[in-house]
C-alpha cells in the first residue's frame, strides 16, 4: 500500500515531531487532539521549528510553506476518517489507548493500518481490541523525532507481513532507518537503555560518583551525546520509571527492579527537564 494520507493522534512532543517529519516528507497529515486548540498549538510549534530551519538556510521557504499546507489540525477523529494510516501518540495508559484503537477501528477505512508509538504497552493486546489485529503494528519513534534516525517497528503476534512492509516503506520515506523487534517488554531500545539509566541511579545512590561525574564519564568514556542523567531528565523520570516497571513486571526478574532513588525523585515531582528539576536543575 502506498500511504499518502495519515492521521496522528496526540499532539505532545512525539506526535508533533512525527507530524513535522511526515509533512516535510510529502504526506497529507491530520493532527488530532481532544481539543482543536491543542492541535492548532502543535501546528504553530511545528511552523516555528521550520522557520528556524529556514533562517539557518537548511530549508527553503517554499518547502516550509508546502509542508505547513499539508498539515491539518483537527479536534475530532471524524475529520480524519479517510486516512490510510493512524499513528497513535497519546498518553501511555493502556485503557485509554485501547479505547482509541476501538474508535479508530470503527472509523477508518477497512484497509487502513493502525500504528502505535507506545514505548511499553504490548502491541498484541492493543491489536486484540480491534477487528483488524493483522493491521496493527508498533512504530516507535525516538525523541527528538526530527533528529533521531531510528524507528523501531514492533510486530504484534497477529501483525501481517503486508502491514509490516507498508510501515517499513513509510518509515523509509520519512528518512528513517528501521529495525524490527518482537513484541516483548521494552522492545529493543528500552530493554537495553532503561536498565542502563536505572543502573546509573543505583550507582548515584551508592555514592559511586556525582551525577555530573557519572554523566561526564559515560559521555566522554563511551561517546554518547548525553550522560545517563541528562538523558533520563530529557526523557522524563516519570517515563523512565514507568518503563522500568513494565520491564520488571513483564519480565518477572528482579534484576530490572527500579532504583528507589529514581522512585523518590518521581514521588517528589522531579520529572526532569519538563518540571525544571530532575537529576539536574534547568
Ligand atoms: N527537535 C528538533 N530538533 C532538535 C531538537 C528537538 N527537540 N533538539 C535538538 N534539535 C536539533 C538542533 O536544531 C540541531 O540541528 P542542526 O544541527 O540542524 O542545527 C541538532 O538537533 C543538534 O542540536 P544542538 O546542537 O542544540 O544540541 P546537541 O548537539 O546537544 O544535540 C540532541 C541535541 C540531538 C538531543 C543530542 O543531545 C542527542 O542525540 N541526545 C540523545 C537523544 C536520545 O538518546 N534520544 C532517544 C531517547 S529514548 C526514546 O526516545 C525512546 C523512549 O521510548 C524513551
Amino acid at each position: 500500500m502506498d500511504i499518502r494520507q495519515i492521521v496522528i493522534v496526540g499532539t505532545g512532543q512525539m506526535g508533533a515531531g512525527i507530524a513535522q517529519v511526515a509533512a516535510q516528507s510529502g504526506l497529507e497529515v491530520t493532527l488530532v487532539d481532544v481539543d482543536r486548540a491543542l492541535a492548532e498549538k502543535a501546528k504553530a510549534g511545528i511552523a516555528g521549528r521550520l522557520d528556524k530551519l529556514v533562517a539557518k538556510g537548511k530549508l527553503a521557504q517554499a518547502d516550509k510553506d508546502a509542508a505547513i499546507a499539508r498539515l491539518h489540525s483537527a479536534g475530532s477523529l471524524e475529520e480524519a476518517k479517510g486516512a490510510q494510516l493512524a499513528i497513535e501518540a497519546i498518553v501511555e495508559h493502556e485503557p485509554t489507548k485501547r479505547e482509541l484503537f476501538v474508535r479508530l477501528d470503527q472509523l477508518l477505512p477497512k484497509e487502513a493500518i493502525l500504528a502505535t508509538n507506545t514505548s511499553s504497552i504490548p502491541i498484541t493486546r492493543l491489536a486484540a481490541a480491534t477487528k483488524r489485529p493483522d493491521q496493527v503494528v508498533g512504530m516507535h519513534f525516538m525523541n527528538p523525532v526530527p533528529v533521531m534516525k531510528l524507528v523501531e517497528l514492533i510486530r504484534g503476534a497477529q501483525t501481517s507481513d503486508e502491514t509490516y512492509e507498508a510501515v517499513k516503506a513509510l518509515a523509509q520515506k520519512l528518512g528513517k532507518t528501521t529495525v524490527v523487534s518482537r513484541d516483548f517488554p521494552g522492545f529493543i531500545v528500552n530493554r537495553i537503555l532503561i536498565p542502563m539509566l536505572n543502573e546509573a541511579c543505583f550507582a548515584l545512590h551508592e555514592g559511586l560518583g556525582t551525577a555530573k561525574d557519572i554523566d561526564e564519564a559515560m559521555k566522554l568514556g563511551t561517546n554518547q551525546p548525553m550522560g545517563p542523567f541528562e538523558l533520563a531528565d530529557f526523557i522524563g523520570l516519570d517515563t523512565v520509571l514507568a518503563i522500568a516497571e513494565v520491564l520488571h513486571k513483564g519480565l518477572g526478574d528482579d534484576k530490572y527492579r527500579p532504583s528507589p532513588l529514581l522512585r523518590q525523585y518521581v514521588d517528589a515531582g522531579w520529572f526532569g527537564r519538563k518540571t525544571g528539576r530532575g537529576f539536574h536543575q534547568y
